[in-house]
């Protein structure tokens, strides 16, 4: 990390709040550091950075200067990968659900492979982009993540065995597996448990005539260790997963071992700068609480306070003043616009700089189109101008 010229960006009274302030040299690192440590005599970890973190084109130019491959999830992820200059092999798409379209860009642009775990969406591939490398994804066991992924995505074993089987007979290339452990994952257990798993399904499929060749451990990869110390490293994951492929994954020459980190890439690149616009002290049935309210919050940019996610949060230049509890919230009008209850910071008034440590993951993707998902477009009724675009699952 830069942090000579992180402090000095984030002590300039000139830069204008809100600022999510990205070192580069610190993504850089990271993106060697996963490269260094997934790699063992058996197999070198290839990585697909899951753009869904921080799909900024400087950040995406960045990692596919340094070599990286990218995770998408529609259309417009997809035309960010092009403009860094990725190719399509270099490019895979690990959303459950895609439309017709987006599929059939993406075999016109030679993407790697898509994943399936469902029947319908088999179905939906086979049509739309026939022929194509398709993998599964298996349900996995998420605890010990702060934001777990499970229950919306993923299947069984017997389910996987019986996605193998029909996407062959409908034409596509089954070539296989994939699992998410959960966002944040602090147990680098959850990693092995899950190739064992997927080891299982393997063998299985191969004893029914399939030949696979691709295992993605997805995402998962903590950010926070410049502030808690017994945060799984990347390194520390590395060892136990490497060491779980060559117990549980078959030898393979062919094998291309997928990584899809998001937080763990960007996370700890970022730092949100905010300003304290407002101070009111509330009484409570609890007594009384001092509110802080920021110039950022849950609805431009720290929307994974609001999923549970516990931000990490400093006061700038204020460490000889007494420490005060604090309720932190946004600047919006809504009352669910609360970044933090109980927070422990040095004396803050109005004008004084917080900044938001770890923030270089979901942070602005939230206050966007996130994931490259537009918001609604809006029609107006009962007036002569109305004008509807055509939609994308129409095309
Ligand atoms: C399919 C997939 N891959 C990778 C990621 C990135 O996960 P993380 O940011 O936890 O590394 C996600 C996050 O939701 C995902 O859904």
């Amino acid at each position: 990390m830069d942090t000579v010229r992180l402090d000095s960006t984030l002590t300039n009274p000139f830069v204008v709040t809100p600022a999510l302030v990205l070192d580069f040299e610190n993504i850089a690192h990271t993106y060697r550091r996963f490269e260094n440590a997934f790699r063992s005599a058996s197999a070198r970890g290839v990585i697909y950075y899951a753009m869904k973190a921080n799909a900024n084109q400087d950040v995406i130019d960045l990692l596919a200067a340094q070599g990286s491959g990218f995770e998408i999830a529609s259309s417009p992820e997809l035309d960010k990968a092009l403009a860094a200059g990725a190719r399509g092999d270099q490019i895979i798409c690990s959303n459950p659900v895609k439309t017709p379209s987006f599929l059939r860009r993406m075999q016109q642009v030679g993407v790697y492979g898509v994943v399936a775990d469902s029947a319908d969406e088999i179905e939906k591939i086979a049509h739309a982009a026939p022929g194509m490398n398709v993998y599964f994804r298996l349900a996995v066991d998420n605890t010990g993540s702060v934001l777990p992924l499970a229950g919306k995505f993923g299947v069984d074993a017997e389910l996987a065995l019986e996605l193998f089987d029909l996407a062959r007979a409908r034409g596509l290339n089954p070539i296989g597996l994939s699992f998410h452990v959960g966002s944040q994952c602090l147990n680098a257990q959850n990693w092995v448990n899950a190739i064992r798993a997927c080891g299982e399904v393997w063998y299985a499929a191969e004893a029914r005539g399939h030949h696979l060749n691709f295992l993605d451990i997805g995402g998962g990869f903590p950010a926070g260790h410049y502030h808690t110390a017994d945060i799984p490293t990347i390194e520390g994951i590395a060892d136990a997963v490497m060491e779980a492929l060559d117990a549980y994954i078959p030898v393979r020459s062919d094998l291309l071992f997928v990584l899809e980190p998001g937080r763990g890439m960007v996370g700890e690149s970022g730092r949100l700068l905010a300003t304290v616009e407002g101070k009111a002290i509330r009484r409570t049935a609890e007594g009384y609480q001092t509110w802080l309210y920021l110039d950022v919050g849950v609805f431009n940019g720290l929307m994974e306070t609001f999923e549970g996610f516990p931000p990490v949060v400093q006061a700038l230049d204020a460490e000889d003043r007494p420490l005060m509890t604090y309720t932190i919230a946004g600047p919006s009008c809504d009352s669910c616009d609360v970044v933090a209850r109980g927070v422990q910071l040095p004396e803050v008034n109005i004008g004084d700089r917080l900044v938001f440590w770890d923030t270089g993951a979901y942070t602005n993707e939230y206050a966007a189109a996130f994931n490259g998902f537009p918001i609604p477009q809006v029609i107006v009724v009962g007036s002569e101008a109305v004008e509807v675009e055509p939609l994308e699952m129409l095309a």
